[in-house]
């Protein structure tokens, strides 16, 4: 047994001290609490300046992985005695990382060298926001490191991309998880607006003997489209369009059409035209909050002066896009059709 010095608290006063204990610095982050019915005992560091506090030794249990990367980091730089900002939120993709400037700006180079090494990184990129809005290229700058193609793993799909060149939207996995998760055996899908596969490499992998047709106008993105079906191994199951999916797009008659571009609306002749009853289109939108219950009449009334009656099926909140902004997919079914 190992016994280690802990402050003990009523259950009620826990986590109001916690937060004390925490701005002191104070808290062993790598010893769990104890809960012990009515009372908890958090493992500190030294009693030094914690006069009134009520302190034991106990025998707490160890948290498996518990330093973060930041922690590792922060320690690192302890070490070498440079004291800076270290920033905690992040993406990582394989072995890159991409924080955004607002985050992190200017950082120093041997701040950016311990990260990469305390995280096994080979490139770090510092993301602006999005540079064409339109074939949403990223605003990614190579920080540290080589850069090219990074490998992202998520739920099953391998994303091969460059970030400096096509966006990865981290904030949109619950929407490529629901895709995944639908049932579209056997169908005839047209994703317009593909990017790098984020939705038709999910519906192809886990669904059976469908046919994916996926859109992509940027070159950039459509060489990594092809790139990912090759390592998903779905050779069989997608086909990679490069161009305009108002061109591109061969006459078919789609069982699902997904439109994940904001301007879809603009677009939606060329789904019509790829539609038959009972088709489901997926729309992807901006919309404001005072506007969330009732956009899927807007989309009707739209459908309607071409030609196509739509049926709301649902509509969930994919993100926040920003103050009072939500990017939405709504579900429609077409039921009658004109042209
Ligand atoms: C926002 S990304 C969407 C990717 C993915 N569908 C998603 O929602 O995560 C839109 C993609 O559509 C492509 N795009 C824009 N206009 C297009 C068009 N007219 N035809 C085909 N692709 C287009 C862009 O290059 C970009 O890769």
């Amino acid at each position: 047994m190992t016994l280690n010095t802990g402050v003990m608290v009523d259950k009620e006063e826990a986590n109001r001290v916690l937060r004390i204990l925490f701005r002191k610095g104070v808290v062993r982050k790598d010893l769990k609490i104890i809960y012990n019915g009515t009372e908890v005992i958090i493992p500190v560091k030294s009693t030094e300046s914690l006069v009134h506090a009520d302190t034991v030794q106990a025998d707490f249990e160890e948290r498996k992985n518990q330093i973060s990367p930041r922690d590792l980091i922060s320690l690192e730089l302890e070490k070498l005695h440079v004291s800076t900002f270290i920033p905690d939120n992040w993406i990582r993709f394989g072995d890159a990382l991409v924080i955004k400037e607002s985050i992190w700006e200017n950082p120093e180079e041997i701040l950016l060298e311990t990260v990469a090494k305390k995280m096994g990184l080979k490139t770090i990129y510092l993301d602006r926001g999005i540079k064409n809005g339109h074939r949403r290229t990223p605003s990614v700058i190579r920080i540290y490191g080589p850069g090219g193609e990074v490998t992202h793993r998520e739920n099953g799909i391998i994303y091969s991309f460059d970030p400096e060149k096509v966006m990865f939207s981290p904030g949109n996995v619950n929407a490529r998880i629901s895709e995944g998760r639908r049932d579209y055996s056997g169908m005839i899908i047209l994703d317009m607006f593909a990017g790098i596969g984020y939705f038709s490499l999910h519906i192809a992998k886990f669904s059976r003997n469908n046919t994916v047709f996926s859109c992509e106008i940027n070159p950039d993105s459509y060489h990594f489209l092809k790139r990912n079906i090759d390592l998903n191994s779905l050779q069989g199951s997608m086909i990679p369009l490069l161009g305009d999916c108002r061109n591109v797009t061969p006459a078919i008659r789609a069982d699902y059409i997904l439109m994940g571009h904001f301007q879809c609306l603009d677009y939606l002749v060329t789904a019509f035209l790829r539609s038959k009853i009972g088709t489901i289109i997926n729309f992807h939108v901006l919309v404001p909050t005072d506007r969330l219950g009732q956009y899927h009449f807007e989309i009707q009334s739209r459908a309607r002066s071409l030609g196509c009656i739509l049926d709301f099926m649902d509509q969930y909140i994919v993100k926040s896009f920003g103050p009072h902004i939500w990017h939405i997919s709504v579900r429609m079914i077409v039921s009658n059709l004109l042209m």
